[in-house]
């Protein structure tokens, strides 16, 4: 957060941006001969530029899917099948990850540990059915903290049969980029500093690719809005003002409808929350939204600009619950469990001998010994790894699974955050729930794929390993990621 802002960006007009926030639009099929349940789409990775920072900034060169920022939308209903052509026309080898969705493992997109990542000028057909309804995102699983953080994401929207009633549907990518002054991308990409500190947080935050200034609403609306996280770094947590969000449905699954803790919508990179907001303030006034999440540099992400006309004076009482996905449902008496220890980063070495020296049960056998060693723990940094899961730091998406799960058992997994940083933890082919925090129960028992864990915290999820194959468990701060903090849980 030390990177400085643009300098004041000039403020729109009501309807330019009104057009820039319109939710993406829905890519059509490839063909139209249309088979039953079967949904082609085509997305080609390439180079292209996009207009992020307002005029009179120029625009800023980007790598996109179709030419757009961020990626068509791909909407889906439950229970389709989606084949996706993916074409890759950038200087690079690429590969796309469904994210959320649960995917066979051949389908995952991760690079050499699924598949051969796509050549430049190479096609890859992903096939996979829409087996959970929710809001998920795709973006590259290669190099990905340069890959995404360059506009490589876009939404993918699973409908539900019978989805809830609102008056609008929409989808806000949110991202940050860093830019120059003259608004290009600054090319420090994985550079040694954000690995070790939060990752690479930008200094221009974007709702679908363009700095906004306001979006329109109507006195007495009711959106869902389905919000996602697209930064490699940033997390967000929204403060709505006069308005009452209700939580939906986190990381595309359904949860009991309630408010944000303190009024706050948080999502860490990669999270989705779907919320319900009615429109209650006045016609014709403003409602700033503003991100709160890191002290004292708050924001104004973007005003909800009420029309002069109401659509109505109060707010609809329709129901809001979400109906299930189809999830297994973990047995907590049978289960196995296991203990999984984040460490490393900046002042890891300090959180350690804080947290009790030895890495307690969070350890495997002799390496919570070695690794409570402030001075061995230094040495394994400056071997090259900085962040580390139970003493290991991943150098490439192939490596000995850290845990072997039974399959079709249910699983505890204790997490341990021993470093002085946040995690958005990001399970693959799976969602689980998350049980405790700190020792705690959960009060909803959120289903996730992606857990945010605060520095020192202890989480426990819980799942059914019923996906067999080789999955990530990594940190969604991509530099983090690509500085060793990745595993491999094998479902055999
Ligand atoms: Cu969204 Cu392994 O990633
Ligand atoms: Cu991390």
């Amino acid at each position: 957060m030390s990177y400085p802002r643009l300098p004041a960006l000039t403020r729109r007009t009501f309807l330019a941006s009104a057009a820039a926030l319109s939710a993406g639009a829905m890519l059509p099929p490839q063909s139209n001969a249309r088979a039953a349940g079967l949904r082609e789409f085509r997305l080609r990775a390439g180079p292209g530029r996009a207009q992020i920072a307002p005029e009179p900034y120029g625009d800023t060169a980007v790598w996109c899917y179709g030419g757009r920022l961020p990626g068509p939308e791909i909407r889906v209903r439950q229970g389709e099948r989606l084949r996706i052509a993916v074409e890759n026309a950038l200087d690079e080898e690429t590969t796309v990850h469904w994210h959320g969705v649960r995917v066979p493992n051949a389908m995952d997109g991760v690079p050499l540990l699924t598949q051969a990542p796509i050549a430049p000028g190479g096609t890859f057909t992903y096939e996979f059915d829409a087996v959970d309804a929710g809001t998920f995102w795709y973006h590259p699983h290669h190099r990905s903290f340069e890959q995404v953080g360059r506009g490589l994401y876009g939404p993918l929207i699973i409908e539900e049969a019978d989805p809830v009633k609102v008056d609008r549907d929409v989808t806000w990518v949110l991202s940050d980029w860093r830019l120059t002054e003259s608004a290009e991308m600054r090319d420090d990409f994985g550079n040694r500093h954000d690995m070790m500190h939060n990752g690479r947080v930008g200094n221009t935050v974007t709702i679908n690719g363009r700095v906004p200034d306001a979006f329109p609403v109507w006195k007495g609306e009711r959106i869902r809005l389905r919000l996602i996280n697209a930064a490699n770094a940033r997390i967000f947590g929204l403060d709505f003002g006069s308005h009452g969000p209700v939580v939906i449905a986190l990381d595309g699954q359904p949860v009991e409808p309630h408010a944000p803790q303190d009024g706050l919508v948080v999502l860490g990179p990669a999270m989705r929350a779907d919320i319900i907001l009615d429109m209650t303030a006045d016609a014709g006034s403003r409602v700033s939204v503003t991100d709160r999440f890191y002290k004292d540099l708050e924001y104004r992400l973007v005003d909800l600009a009420y029309d002069d006309r109401p659509l109505r004076e109060t707010a609809p009482d329709w129901p809001v619950a979400l109906p299930p996905n189809p999830l297994p449902e973990p047995d907590l008496v049978s289960a196995a469990r296991h203990e999984v220890t984040f460490n490393g980063g900046m002042m890891g070495a300090m959180v350690m001998q804080e947290m009790g020296g030895s890495m307690g049960e969070g350890s495997s056998g002799a390496m919570g010994g070695m690794m409570g060693n402030m001075g061995a723990m230094m040495d394994m940094m400056h071997s090259g790894g900085i962040w580390f899961i139970n003493g290991v730091a991943a150098e490439g998406h192939v490596m000995d699974p850290m845990l072997t799960l039974a399959r079709d058992k249910s699983h505890v997994i204790a997490m341990t955050n021993a470093t002085a940083w946040h995690h958005p933890m990001h399970l693959h082919g799976h969602s689980f729930r998350v049980i405790s925090r700190n020792g705690e129960p959960t009060r909803y028992r959120e289903w996730q794929d992606t857990v945010l864990m605060s520095p020192r915290e202890r989480i426990e999820i819980a799942f059914v390993a019923d996906n067999p194959g080789d999955w990530m468990l990594h940190c969604h701060i991509l530099e983090h990621q690509a500085a060793g903090m990745m595993g491999v849980f094998r479902v055999a």
